[in-house]
């Protein structure tokens, strides 16, 4: 599987140092605007590849190399000095359709995995950039926050993570929100499993904890890298192994939950083909207001900036 990384930043690297620890790919091509950059971040992974569970090829490229890749994820952008992800579109958003069609124009027949932000008005511009069809363009969208989301509430039940199934939806931004009424405990409804082991927590203040947390490691630390290198290699995983697992990831919406015409998270199963069924989830009346919101927002942004 070869995989392409544009941007060549902390994500970027999270991403490849990633794949190559897990052995999920044999090649990785970095692109970076600043070429030296691109250079090092291969160098760097592949001076670690005696560790690997196998040889992985390290190489950096310009924009038409990358059009032999299965896979590319690009993780462009600048998230230092801004305070709401959409902001980065102002930013991104001509550089990103530019490098998009070039890749294409040169013949890349593969998937490309959105992770630069705002991912999902992102995801929606490489979608129609590319003129690929929705299914081999796919935003990280909420993955990372429902990650995030059951991390802090195996902490809060005291199991563990990988036993919480909650679901977070909604832009991969500010107007994100859990969905509730679908979070289960192994095979236990959220609702029923805190009544029978009496616990009491504020929902609010969980879903505050999930949305901030991105800014709080990036107040400490300037970015965030290990959350989303192996959200992301999850997805590249799934395709690369055609494991049709199922991924809270951005796609475009058609008819679902009553919208249209945007990319927003559902789960979806991912596999040889990316994303190859979204599915719908039943959502209560305020889970419902709340996805339109997300979509009036992205859409709002979508309109002013374009
Ligand atoms: N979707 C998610 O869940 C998620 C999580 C974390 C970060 N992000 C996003 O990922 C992006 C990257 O974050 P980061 O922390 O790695 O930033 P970074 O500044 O460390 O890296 C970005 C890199 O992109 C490069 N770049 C910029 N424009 C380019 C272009 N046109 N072509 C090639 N390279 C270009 C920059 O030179 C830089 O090296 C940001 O938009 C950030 O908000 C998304």
């Amino acid at each position: 599987m070869k995989l392409g990384i544009i941007g060549s930043g902390a994500v970027g690297f999270a991403v490849g140092y990633t794949a190559a620890r897990l052995g999920i790919v044999s090649d990785i091509k970095y692109n970076d605007i600043i070429e030296g950059k691109a250079k090092a971040q291969a160098m760097d992974i592949e001076d670690a590849s005696s560790f690997y569970p196998h040889y992985v090829k390290m190489s950096w490229g310009s924009y038409a190399d990358m059009a032999d890749r299965d896979i590319i994820v690009t993780a462009t952008g600048d998230l230092s000095g801004v305070s709401d992800r959409l902001q980065e579109y102002v930013q991104f958003k001509d550089a990103t359709e530019s490098y998009v069609k070039e890749i294409v124009a040169a013949g890349f027949k593969g998937i490309f995995i959105v992770v630069g932000n705002p991912c999902d008005l992102m995801a929606d511009l490489v979608y129609r950039a590319s003129g690929f069809p929705k299914e081999r363009v796919i935003g990280s969208g909420t993955a990372l926050d429902t990650v995030r989301l059951n991390t802090t509430l195996s902490k809060i039940l005291n199991v563990d993570p990988s036993d919480v199934r909650g679901i977070t939806i909604g832009e991969h931004g500010e107007s994100q929100f859990v969905a509730w009424s679908n979070v289960f405990i192994n095979n236990v409804k959220l609702d029923d499993y805190v009544k029978a082991n009496n616990i009491a927590f504020s929902r609010d203040e969980v879903e505050n904890l999930v949305r901030e947390r991105a800014w709080r490691v990036i107040d400490g630390k300037g970015h965030t890298q290990c959350g989303i290198g192996s959200t992301v290699c999850s997805m590249i995983d799934a395709i690369a192994n055609d494991r049709k697992k199922i991924i809270l990831v951005a796609t475009l919406l058609e008819g679902m939950y009553g919208l249209n015409d945007i990319y927003l998270s559902t789960p979806c199963v991912l596999g040889k083909n990316g994303m190859e069924k979204a599915i719908e989830l039943d959502l209560n009346e305020e889970e419902l207001k709340r996805l339109k919101h997300s979509e009036e927002v992205l859409k709002a942004n979508r309109a002013k900036y374009n």
